[in-house]
């Protein structure tokens, strides 16, 4: 029977990143996988997280199975982070998942079964993952304009346009909540106000994929996106991850979130989203869980977190700026990645040049244009600047 299988097309990241692991050259540079890396090019345990593992070994006594929704320390401190303090935890029903994506995929199966044959609208472009899992759950995928044609800045109008002309009722919207992956460019908080507005005239329900907390603007900061939609939207999903801001990416831990008009619906929500869980993985696994709910209730290890999560955002922004001045150095305006936040940036290169670049300078970069900025350091800047001045002429 296994001779019927055919190759499945491989992931276009980390089919690169493969090659790059392959590359036999000194000099190589990875900007292509999203994970935040330090100024020696090392992606670091965070020493807040070495502290709380330290003290889960001491204290933890059992590695039983954990509820199929996960532990309530866990769901009590992610729903304080996310949500705010303000906010009716009632009207929330909340799991840990392995991961953001796990968060999507428990998501969109859990909508699918109030939404059978439903609609999901993704930004083009977007992570590119997310037209899997949604399709995977059954929905039929489209995408909304979000690039202005030259690839620098939002096309606010286009995506307002699309949206409020072809969008129906009951259609679901993948909204990144900040740092938009890839481009690195974000709706103002006006415009913001202004999609949360459309969607809920036209009765569509917003599907917040938040992958990124803290690395925008700031961990409260991110999260305004969220408070306008709350305002307009009784019913909301929130995806969160914690593997770029708690740098816990093999451990898996992420979180879904259903908010409902009533607490009156909660226990439903809840108890289909378990049962999505419990055909799939069966529950959730425990360390990861157990290193984020040990650092958010811990009067010493929450601080020491925030502040290694500005450090983060603030290498990001400094790398960023780095590159644009370095490539003015050389006469090239890349003033317009500015405004763009988080780990990523459309640098306007295209698949030609992203091609040169990795065969000519060992350097990596996604065919689109899109680089992790936090993949550059300060002693690759020069060279880097170099080689895309170069690539530019190309
Ligand atoms: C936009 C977006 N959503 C979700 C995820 C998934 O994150 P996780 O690794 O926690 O599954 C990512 C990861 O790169 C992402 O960029």
């Amino acid at each position: 029977m296994f001779e019927h299988f055919s190759l499945a097309p491989p992931d276009s990241i980390l089919g690169l990143n493969a090659a790059f692991e392959k590359d036999p050259r000194a000099q190589k540079l990875n900007l292509t996988v999203g994970v935040f890396k330090d100024d020696a090019g090392q992606t670091p345990i965070l020493e807040s997280v070495q502290l709380a593992q330290a003290k889960i070994f001491q204290q933890q006594k059992t590695k039983g199975y954990l509820p199929i929704e996960g532990g309530k320390d866990f769901i009590d401190q992610i729903n304080r982070l996310v949500l705010g303090s303000e906010f009716d935890y009632g009207r929330v029903a909340t799991a840990h998942t392995p991961g953001g994506t796990g968060a999507l995929r428990v998501g969109a199966d859990t909508l699918a079964k109030v939404l059978p044959a439903g609609r999901f609208w993704v930004s083009n472009p977007t992570w590119a993952n997310h037209n899997a899992v949604f399709q995977a759950a059954g929905f039929e995928v489209l995408s909304y304009r979000y690039l202005n044609a030259a690839k620098t800045g939002l096309d606010f109008a286009g995506m307002l346009e699309q949206l409020s002309q072809q969008g129906r009722p009951g259609d679901v919207v993948c909204l990144h909540a900040c740092c938009h992956n890839p481009t690195g460019i974000d709706p103002t908080l006006e415009q913001w106000r202004e999609i949360s507005d459309l969607l809920a005239k036209k009765k569509m329900l917003p599907f917040v994929d938040f992958a990124y907390q803290g690395f925008g603007d700031g961990l409260q900061e991110d999260a305004k996106p969220i408070s306008i939609l709350m305002r307009d939207h009784s019913e909301l999903v929130i995806c969160g991850s914690l593997s770029k801001n708690f740098g816990l990416y093999s451990e898996r831990v992420g979180a879904l979130m259903m908010i409902s008009e009533s607490p009156r619906s909660t226990d439903a929500v809840l108890s289909q989203i378990r049962s999505s869980i419990r055909c799939n993985y069966s529950n959730p696994p425990r360390h990861g869980e157990a290193i984020v709910a040990t650092i958010l209730s811990d009067a010493e290890l929450a601080p020491k977190w925030r502040s290694e999560v500005d450090q983060m955002r603030s290498r990001i922004h400094s790398m960023r700026n780095a590159l644009i001045q370095g490539m003015e150095a050389r006469g090239k305006n890349f003033g317009f990645l500015a405004d763009q936040k988080g780990m990523f940036s459309y640098t306007g290169l295209n698949p030609m040049q992203a091609d040169w670049l990795m065969n000519q300078k060992g350097i990596y970069i996604v065919g689109t244009g899109r680089i992790n900025v936090a993949g550059l350091t300060t002693s690759s800047m020069d060279r880097v600047c170099d080689a895309i001045a170069e690539a530019c002429a190309v």
